[in-house]
């Protein structure tokens, strides 16, 4: 190790640390607490947070981000401990720090806005298994009347789901009800959680991936820049988002990882995988949801930042139109799968880490967003699927 640059990806904060003032309670006084604040450090190299030290805080302050400076006398314990946590990069080839280093140089080269890589690197989960973890929402999946209620006895009742404006006055519509082509498609949509073991057709594949992740146009713009046209929009026609499709039972594919290449409408077989894992690692991918990973066809869908990136330079909207980008393909995919009277699902409840390991991506130039399905539907309902009737102010 020979010299020091502080990174840039990183947050401070102050954060209470209530001590319980014993003294005060032995004389009586009111339950109460001393706010001694502790200095917390989210470090969006590897997506942890950490307790800091204040000399720990002084020295990181005392290094550079935009330049390499000599060690120079600087305590080498509080340095070994600030580039362990991600915050303080050694430039020699040290164990482990090279890939701090390394991501350092990636997160900035791929021109990722600080506040973005925030939000996306601190909220990624690893190892989350939602029936283990997210009790709330456990709760919420398994549907029983008197979980329901005790949630809503815990929290209260749910904000209204109507709200009306005191206005001026109300207006009614003509109410014109279109039950033809895209209006039936729209009425028929919906989230499925019980797939048939009957395996799904080839052609209704090719359908969805042509009709959803399909290229129906592209065109140079200028040299060294091509717009692309699909069925959903994309912020800049740039279309950063990527379909792998994880097929477990289609006719006539081989069960396992894919890419989709959507200017030759064709699947690259990156991994071949038995069915029965096929179906385990996705169900894995989104934290353990096996009614999801069930499906025929599940498709991670991955941004590659970069192309975003590359016009939208650490733009502070970059990320918020990449998940627009995502959602609406999210949407067409229901569409499309309602369309054919496939079942569809989308969920961002994944284990992004894993699935970016498993995919081989860096998470920095190309990561993880969301995942959707599609396949033939179970014959019934499903236990989960929501007790909604339709409206009859729109359909009457
Ligand atoms: C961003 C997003 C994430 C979702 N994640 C999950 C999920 O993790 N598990 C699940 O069962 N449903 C998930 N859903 C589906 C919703 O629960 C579903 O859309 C909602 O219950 C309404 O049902 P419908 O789609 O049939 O109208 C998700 C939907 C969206 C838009």
């Amino acid at each position: 190790m020979t010299r020091l640059r502080r990174t840039p990806y990183a947050f401070f904060y102050l954060e209470d640390d209530l001590q319980l003032d014993i003294s005060g309670l032995i004389r009586g006084d009111a339950p109460g607490a001393a706010a001694d604040a502790r200095i917390i450090a989210l470090a969006l190299l590897t997506g942890d947070r950490h307790r800091l030290g204040r000399e720990e805080l002084e020295l990181l302050a005392s290094v550079p981000a935009e330049r390499w400076v000599a060690v120079a006398g600087r305590d080498p314990d509080l340095i070994a401990s600030l580039s362990e946590k991600g915050l303080l990069l050694v430039d020699g080839e040290v164990n482990g720090h090279t890939v701090l280093r390394e991501r350092d140089e990636a997160l900035s080269a791929n021109q990722w806005n600080l506040y973005a890589a925030l939000y996306h690197f601190m909220t990624q989960w690893t190892g989350v298994d939602i029936g283990a973890v997210d009790e709330a929402a456990a709760q919420f999946a398994r549907q029983t009347v008197a979980q329901i209620d005790a949630f809503v006895a815990q929290h209260g009742p749910a904000p209204e789901p109507f709200p009306e404006l005191s206005a001026i006055e109300a207006v009614r519509l003509p109410g014109v009800v279109r039950r033809d082509g895209l209006f039936a498609t729209l009425a028929a949509r919906r989230t499925t959680r019980a797939f048939a073991a009957q395996p799904m057709k080839l052609e209704e594949l090719d359908v969805v991936l042509r009709y959803v992740f399909g290229c129906h146009g592209y065109g140079e713009a200028v040299p060294g820049l091509v717009w692309v046209r699909r069925t959903s929009p994309s912020g800049g026609a740039l279309h950063p988002i990527e379909a792998y499709p994880l097929i477990s039972n289609v006719e006539g594919l081989k069960s396992g990882i894919y890419h989709y290449r959507a200017r030759e409408h064709s699947l690259g077989l990156l991994a071949a995988v038995d069915p029965p894992e096929m179906r385990r690692i996705a169900t894995s991918f989104m934290c353990g949801q096996g009614y999801f990973g069930a499906a025929h066809v599940s498709f991670v869908l991955t941004a590659r930042f970069y192309r975003n990136h590359w016009k939208y330079r650490r733009h502070q909207k970059a990320y918020a139109g990449i998940l627009m980008d995502a959602a609406h393909l999210s949407q067409t995919q229901y569409l499309v799968s309602a369309e054919l009277g496939l079942g569809a699902f989308v969920t961002i409840a994944l284990n992004a880490r894993e699935i970016e390991q498993c995919l081989g991506l860096d998470g920095v130039s190309e990561g993880v967003i969301a995942m959707t399905g599609c396949g033939p539907k179970a014959a019934g309902d499903s236990p989960l699927s929501l007790p909604i009737s339709t409206n009859p102010s729109v359909d009457p």
